[in-house]
């Protein structure tokens, strides 16, 4: 029998008060969204700093969708801002929050037209970025900044949002499948992981990807570690391998005597 249940019309307050602060209890009942088991434990997580790395098709787009909704209903006057490497990626986003949003059937939403934000009667504020820096500088009070495909969003607009968190002492959750040892993304996983709540979600933890199809994916394409099994390969683009430039910036070592 189905879990479901869910009033035709509701309010902000009336999920509020029914459902008692649990993220997971609230995509099943209200969602009709199962998360699976890293999901769920990333979904209660309130860690300062998380860093997900996750396989391709794993559901990193779709819990994060969730995840603002919950943090914009449960947390009054929070500020979630997603950031991802471009505008079709945001939209995309904000198209599966919106998809969750009018499941609620919310009567005191104010859904604004703008694709990109919502707003809502308890003064949160959801909004996703366009993937570049030079319209954001404005924004402040940030208490909940997600990255998305983390690994190709650029060093300049991670390191222009990051101040956002400042004053608010907002949360911040990096997730993506890896590209290449590169970027922040790379940089945080490789040196600053034991300061984050750390996650690898490899494709044989997510029960919508058969063995059948991954045993495809190996025979056939070159990126499969990368893209299934959260590997961080070496770039195309990369004239010295990443463990030859790093021994060659190694303090440890004598300089060369000519
Ligand atoms: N817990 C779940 N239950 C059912 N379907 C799910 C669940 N999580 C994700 N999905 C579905 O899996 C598909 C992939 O999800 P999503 O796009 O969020 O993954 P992703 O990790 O962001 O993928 P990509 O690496 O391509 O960006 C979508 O169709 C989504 O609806
Ligand atoms: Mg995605």
């Amino acid at each position: 029998m189905a879990l479901t249940y869910r009033r035709k019309v509701d309010s902000i307050q009336n999920i509020a008060k029914r459902i008692p602060f649990d993220p997971v209890a609230f995509a099943v009942l209200y969602l009709d969204f199962v998360p699976d088991p890293w999901q769920a434990d990333f979904l209660r997580s309130r860690e300062y700093r998380i860093l997900l790395n996750c396989s391709r098709q794993s559901g990193k787009s779709t819990t994060t969708a969730v995840l603002a909704l919950w943090e914009a209903l449960y947390i009054p006057k929070s500020f979630v801002v997603i950031d991802s490497p471009s505008l079709r990626q945001s939209q995309e986003l904000m198209l599966k929050f919106q998809e969750f949003l009018g499941r609620l059937q919310l009567e005191d939403s104010l859904d604004s037209d703008n694709k990109l934000s919502a707003q809502f009667a308890n003064g949160s504020r959801v909004m996703a970025l366009p993937g570049t820096e030079k319209t954001i500088r404005s924004l402040s009070a940030v208490t909940l900044l997600i990255e998305d495909e983390a690994s190709r969003v650029t060093d300049e607009l991670y390191n222009s949002t990051r101040p956002m968190l400042a004053v608010s002492q907002g949360r911040l959750i990096l997730m993506s499948t890896p590209f290449g040892k590169r970027g922040h993304f790379f940089h945080i996983y490789s040196e600053e992981r034991r300061r984050w709540q750390y996650f690898e979600i490899p494709a044989e933890l997510c029960p919508r990807i058969s063995p059948e199809f991954l045993a495809e994916e190996k025979e056939s394409n070159p990126w499969f570690e990368q893209e299934y099994h959260c590997t961080f390969m070496e770039s195309e683009d990369q004239l010295f391998k990443f463990d030859e430039i790093k021994k060659a910036t190694d303090d440890d070592l004598e300089p060369m005597k000519f």
